[in-house]
């Protein structure tokens, strides 16, 4: 199986005495009471850890399936139980953000000053015409500024769709127009290894690409101070707005049902997915989950390096934390900054107790350290740290060793949280004062999620036989639909054969003896490159479109050392197939196209030229041979119904 080890790291005792999860036994307990009644145990949870202000009267309505609703008839606001709760609840001069900009400066943000921030901006937003139901593109990048813009629009109930910084104006464009979004906030640049990089002239060319007649405003922080262009019917200042504004804003009370936001994905097939979620059930469970998984206390400094771009900016950053009355870290900055013993230094001036990363990020400063002793995590102090999170893809047992060694002195639970946009937040994952750890494994499912592993028609398959991981029961945090696509909804995640079951993209095996799950990878044609999703049939469409060069484009993944996966590109161009330095030039100019049409994340790392694509006497390209080629295996597989199998040695070739 994989190379998951067998030995067991059982949780520090004196973690354990104190943890909310305290030993295996309250973890089954939990278990025991979802399974007898899933509706009741959520509607237990839910009316304990959110503050409602109609309260909810039916827990789960599963009467238009898979169209579930939780806690319909209930009425609450994120920002009110983010924020004012906790100003409320005598918190007020807590410290809820530490922000640590690029160049070191450092910021603090109280729960009183965050709410007085979020109110004048939620009522700038108003000023402006925007109303509950809009949608408000975010195009920023981490700042408290953005954290403020997502609760300023919970706070007025307007649908946000953040877009991760790094997305060209093409991406942006069609996030914009998916979501018809009235509004976009932005900044003028944003500020990342020392680098200055446009945002709002990104977000002018977008809007000059058409499609965006939607938006009547766009309101820009100003980060940097660098001259931007300016349209002053449609611009304006975010001090400007917000300086006229008072520091009160009734929350507006939304049903529990209400879209908090959109966040697009890629998919196996098509455009990005517009993932929505709703208020209730997805605060619900970014509550329970920073709370339960990371064992949250009320003296922990938090700090998920994600960013706000991703689903895990959202769940671990924007709104669990703050639900909870956390003070949590926000960095702007990248982990190799002035150097790659940034993060460990930012441990250790913050006091940092709960530290999440993705395992790109671990192997990427593994490799730093093993190069450069100054930046080695023993040369800083990390002794504040309690517990470590993993998050995004599989993580390596080798890396997993290290982490837990290097970064958590061996006494700090990794906890290998699994979920998806889709899912809202933690599906597989250890809870650290209960669950014996093994590296490379997420465990066992929270507390409440129904996880099981079948096989094509949905049957459960044996333990310790591989299949696909699918989630048999609703959940409160989960995808309400696809935004304006309900079908592809329903075709995407809840496919006939599978008898009703969530369908999670990914491939799964359990163990026998412990009956911890591990995720194998996806089993569409979905990518994950340094923890990001990408959709292979997006890039080649990228490619494609290229049509001053390419003819034809196939993008297969292949393993990476650090990035964990690697695009590889098979091309074929309009003219003759190029070679040596040639071949070189065109690849770089097909990655800046790339680059110029998703975003820089999406550059293939490998590029091949051919004079065509394997494929079967019908026309169709033979992904697996290439997927074989990228991987630089021999191919074993039976290619007698390729139409072309020469193809195969001149594409094995390297450029
Ligand atoms: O393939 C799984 C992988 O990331 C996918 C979800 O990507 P995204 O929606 O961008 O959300 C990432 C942040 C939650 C999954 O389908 N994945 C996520 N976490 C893990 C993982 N694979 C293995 N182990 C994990 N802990």
């Amino acid at each position: 199986m994989n190379d998951v080890r067998s030995d067991l790291y059982p949780p520090p005792q004196a973690l354990r005495d104190a943890a909310h999860i305290s030993g295996m036994a309250a973890y089954e307990k939990l278990v025991a009471e979802a399974e007898a009644g899933p509706s009741a145990y959520w509607a237990r949870l839910a009316r304990e850890f959110l503050s409602w202000k109609t309260p909810f009267t039916r827990s789960l309505d599963d009467s238009n399936a898979p169209f579930f609703k939780w806690f319909e008839d209930g009425t609450l606001n994120v920002s009110y139980n983010c924020l004012d709760r906790q100003v409320e609840r005598g918190l007020g001069d807590k410290v809820a953000i530490v922000f640590e900009a690029d160049d070191g400066r450092v910021t603090r943000v109280t729960y009183r000053e965050l709410l007085a921030r979020t109110c004048r901006v939620a009522n700038a937003l108003n000023a402006r015409g925007v109303k509950k139901g809009d949608r408000v593109v975010i195009y920023m990048s981490m700042s408290v500024e953005g954290v403020v813009a997502m609760q300023a629009c919970a706070r007025i109930g307007a649908t946000h769709s953040v877009v991760f910084g790094g997305f060209s104006a093409h991406s942006l464009r069609d996030r914009i127009e998916g979501a018809g979004a009235v509004m976009v906030m932005t900044a003028d640049e944003q500020v990342r290894g020392g680098k200055h990089l446009p945002l709002k002239a990104v977000v002018d060319e977008a809007i000059a690409l058409g499609g965006c007649e939607s938006v009547k405003n766009v309101i820009v922080y100003r980060r940097t101070g660098s001259k931007v262009a300016w349209e002053p019917t449609r611009d304006h200042w975010l001090h400007d707005e917000m300086g006229a504004q008072s520091e009160r804003c009734e929350p507006e009370w939304v049903g529990a049902e209400h879209p908090l936001f959109l966040l697009y994905t890629s998919g196996s097939t098509g455009k990005p997915k517009g993932v929505q979620h709703s208020t209730g059930g997805f605060l619900l469970h970014a509550a329970l989950t920073t709370l339960w998984t990371f064992d949250l206390k009320p003296d922990d400094v938090f700090w998920c390096t994600a960013d706000i771009g991703w689903v895990t900016g959202h769940t671990y950053i924007a709104y669990g934390p703050l639900a909870l009355g956390a003070t949590e870290v926000v960095f702007e900055g990248v982990p190799t900054y002035p150097d790659a013993g940034r993060f460990w230094k930012m441990i250790q001036d913050h006091k940092v107790s709960v530290f999440y990363t993705a395992p790109t990020a671990i192997r990427a400063l593994i490799k730093a350290a093993e190069a450069d002793p100054a930046v080695h995590p023993d040369r800083y102090d990390l002794s504040s740290l309690r517990i470590l999170g993993s998050v995004g893809e599989p993580i390596n047992p080798a890396a997993w060793e290290w982490y837990h060694r290097h970064i958590g002195g061996g006494r700090c639970p990794v906890v290998d949280t699994f979920w998806q946009t889709e899912t809202g937040g933690h599906m597989i994952t250890p809870l650290p004062g209960a669950t014996p750890l093994v590296p490379g494994s997420c465990t066992l499912p929270f507390p409440g999620i129904a996880a099981a592993i079948v096989d094509e028609s949905g049957n459960d398959v044996p333990d310790g036989h591989g299949g696909l991981l699918v989630i048999k029961k609703p959940w409160p945090s989960m995808i309400r639909t696809i935004w304006g696509e309900p079908d592809r909804y329903r075709s995407s995640y809840y496919p006939p054969e599978l008898k009703g079951y969530y369908l999670a993209g990914d491939g799964a095996i359990r163990d026998a003896k412990t009956g911890y799950f591990t995720i194998t990878g996806r089993v569409d044609d979905v990518l994950n490159v340094s923890g990001h999703r990408m959709g292979t049939m997006e890039i080649e469409s990228a490619l494609v479109s290229c049509t001053a060069l390419v003819a034809e484009a196939a993008v297969v993944g292949r393993p990476d050392e650090t990035t964990g996966e690697a695009v590889c590109a098979f091309v074929v161009l309009k003219g003759a197939r190029p070679t040596g330095d040639e071949a070189k030039r065109i690849a770089n100019e097909l990655r800046n196209w790339v680059a110029k049409e998703i975003g820089p994340i999406a550059k293939p790392k490998d590029i091949r030229f051919g004079d065509n694509l394997p494929k079967t006497r019908s026309g169709k390209i033979v992904r697996r041979l290439l997927r074989s080629i990228a991987r630089g295996e021999a191919i074993t597989q039976d290619i007698s119904t390729l139409e072309n199998p020469a193809i195969l040695d001149q594409l094995s070739e390297r450029n």
